[in-house]
């Protein structure tokens, strides 16, 4: 066991009793639609199945008060709720006096028990947050010790919640990746911050830098490309685009001095804070081998409603690699069809916050992504909170904000409160938080947002 403490104790007990219950009843999994929802389900579904349980599992955008009755949950059932389902307790009360609920999540908690709850999250039990991948690791773990193989899983559901910080687990999380490198499931590598070292070209990576912002190339194919061919950095090699880990150790030192000196050159507070740490997964395929690629494609799964597919990859069915790139590539053409459009200055700077009417040209499900990568990569100003809307597929209006970890607000709070004065639903982290609310209600969302922010700043 890592630690010997309250949170630790509570997901043994947890498991002695889920064990138990189980196989007596029908089995229902519920969980999140990003990588961290995903790699939560994908170790529920192998843990579960290693127990000889019947279940069905189902992968939801958000937990709603309508998906929750149409959950139509008896007496004979056990649901198990996975990176969603703490902020809804109240919403589960009808459900919670019929059966037992298991919630493995880490979102910010409605502190109510009930005694068919079974409810672990580090943030009810004193603990520091961690992913909920990590917490369905601990959890399956101390179910039945063979599930430490699925150890690497956790270690990608973190990476989609971005739970590191500059590329660097903290924490609990640090414990659960030395854990997996102890187990021979992970190694860790020092590098540039830079994105998809094994599928993109390098001038992708470069033009798509949001970590490490290299001003003047952050956000443009052409100049990432002159970059490297005044650093002497051959783009192809055959027919073939060179990426990031086909440079030579040489190349990689010419490529991270340049960008330092570029960082210098524009007055970078921190120009040299350019390197992080790379999450290698032994055993997986070569394409799946980094911790964060592998969640930016389960992010793209998942965001797209291949839920199965998502499954599948992390369940190492390789039948699955094939369809997930077409996937991939879809997704970031919506991603970039999306900044593009933010580019070209659609959105409304406020006084203290950044409004993104996304209506029907940005689908709902990537509206979050969206507004993380327009904030770190300086396309809405980073020291104010960006809030986003979009219709979704029912006729309501999916709300997604996000603000940069500088500021010392608590989003979720903001967003739950302005969400509920207008009827809506919410929840979320510090940092990113989310709602759902009625067409129409936009305006109104976003006065209860600015006065709250008034408020606070008085
Ligand atoms: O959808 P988006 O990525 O913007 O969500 C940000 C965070 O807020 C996520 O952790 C999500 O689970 C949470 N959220 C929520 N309730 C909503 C919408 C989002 O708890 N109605």
């Amino acid at each position: 066991m890592i630690g010997d403490n309250l949170f630790f104790e509570e997901i043994e007990k947890v498991s002695k009793i889920v064990k138990a219950l189980i196989r007596e009843k029908n089995v229902k999994v519920i969980s999140h639609h990003d990588a961290d929802g995903l790699s939560s389900a994908a170790i529920l579904i192998k843990a579960l199945t290693r127990e000889g349980v019947n279940f069905k599992f189902r992968i939801l955008k958000q937990l709603t008060e309508n998906d929750i009755k149409e959950l139509d949950i008896g007496e004979s059932d056990f649901l198990i709720l996975l990176d969603l389902g703490s902020g809804q307790i109240n919403g589960l009360k009808d459900v919670l006096d019929k059966t037992q609920v298991l919630v493995l999540d880490h979102h910010d908690p409605v502190r109510k028990e009930h005694m068919n709850l079974l409810h672990i999250n580090p943030l009810v039990l004193g603990e520091e947050e961690i992913s909920a991948s990590m917490i369905c690791y601990l959890f399956a773990k101390m179910l039945n010790i063979r599930n430490t193989d699925l150890i690497d899983l956790a270690i990608v559901g973190a990476m989609g919640d971005i739970m590191d910080e500059k590329w660097e687990l903290k924490g609990l999380g640090r414990k659960i990746l030395e854990e997996a490198e102890m187990l021979g499931k992970i190694s860790i590598e020092r590098g540039i911050r830079l994105y998809g070292r094994n599928t993109r070209p390098i001038f992708k990576s470069l033009e798509y830098s949001s970590d490490a912002v290299i001003p003047g190339i952050t956000g443009s194919e052409s100049n990432a490309v002159q970059f490297l061919a005044e650093l002497g950095i051959e783009l192809k090699e055959g027919e073939r685009w060179r990426m990031l880990k086909d440079l030579t150790l040489e190349e990689q030192k010419k490529l991270a001095s340049a960008i330092i000196v570029e960082r210098l050159k524009n007055g970078h507070e921190d120009a040299e804070d350019i390197f992080g740490e790379i999450y290698n997964l032994i055993g997986r395929p070569k394409d799946l081998q980094d911790a964060r690629e592998f969640a930016t494609l389960l992010n793209a799964c998942g965001r797209t409603g291949n839920f199965g597919v998502a499954v599948r990859l992390c369940l190492n069915d390789l039948t699955a690699l094939r369809d997930s790139w077409g996937i991939l590539e879809n997704y970031r053409k919506m991603i970039s069809t999306g900044l593009n459009w933010l580019r070209d200055g659609n959105f409304e700077a406020r006084n203290s916050i950044t409004i993104v009417k996304g209506g029907k040209k940005i689908p709902d499900t990537i509206i979050g992504t969206l507004l993380s990568i327009a904030l770190s990569s300086g396309i809405v100003d980073s020291t104010k909170i960006v809030i986003g809307f979009a219709d979704d597929e029912d006729g309501n209006l999916k709300i997604s904000a996000r603000m940069s970890r500088n500021l010392n607000l608590n989003l979720r709070d903001i967003i739950v409160e302005a969400a509920h004065s207008v009827g809506g639903e919410a929840g979320g982290h510090k940092f990113a938080a989310g709602a759902l609310i009625a067409a129409g209600k936009e305006d109104e969302f976003i006065k209860a947002t600015e006065n709250k922010l008034s408020n606070q700043v008085k």
